[in-house]
């Protein structure tokens, strides 16, 4: 089982969510080696006991305007989700799938980029809006991928500098 958190303020990454773990669903019933998908949604209100064991993390990006580079770098919309992770031992997050529009250009994703950075766990992969199949089969090939290092190594991947 893959554990997944992740945070939706209008619905895209909900969506795609849907999309990935009906997918991990099928793959599994084709070959019960191949893990299911267990996604928790962060709520104000929520169980977060999904962060007492290994977990991917999922978060869509919010910025204040900006290139990204030079200024726009604040987050909003997910600092709660934010907040949350925090509390979370850094060694159970095994990596962070981020989301997006590519009109933001050089923006695209970036909050998973900060995250990466301030919790020490790889970017696995990046999809946009609410996903297609191909963003899903991609991205679920990249959470077993990590799960399957973790497994054997015993830690987590630190991100890639
Ligand atoms: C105010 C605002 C700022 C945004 N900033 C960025 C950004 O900097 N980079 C980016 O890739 N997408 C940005 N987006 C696009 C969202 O990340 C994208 O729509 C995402 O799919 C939203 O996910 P959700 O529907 O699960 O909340 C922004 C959207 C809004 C409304």
């Amino acid at each position: 089982m893959i554990n997944l958190f992740y945070v939706s303020i209008s619905g895209n990454t909900r969506a795609f969510v849907k999309r990935l773990v009906a997918y991990a669903s099928k793959v599994h019933q084709a070959d019960a080696s191949q893990p299911e998908i267990h996604a928790v949604e962060y709520t104000e209100s929520l169980d977060s006991d999904i962060m007492d064991h290994p977990f991917f993390a999922m978060v869509p990006t919010y910025l204040d305007g900006g290139d990204g580079i030079n200024n726009g770098v604040r987050e909003v919309m997910t600092l709660d989700f934010r907040d949350e992770l925090d509390q979370a031992d850094p060694a159970n997050l095994l990596g962070i799938v981020g989301s997006g529009n590519r009109n933001f250009n050089a923006q695209f994703g970036l909050t998973a980029k900060h995250y990466a950075r301030r919790y020490n766990s790889p970017v696995i992969g990046l999809f946009e809006l609410r996903g297609n199949d191909e963003e899903a089969a991609r991205i679920y090939t990249a959470l077993c991928k990590y799960q399957v290092d973790f497994a054997r190594r015993g830690v987590k991947r630190a991100l890639a500098r």
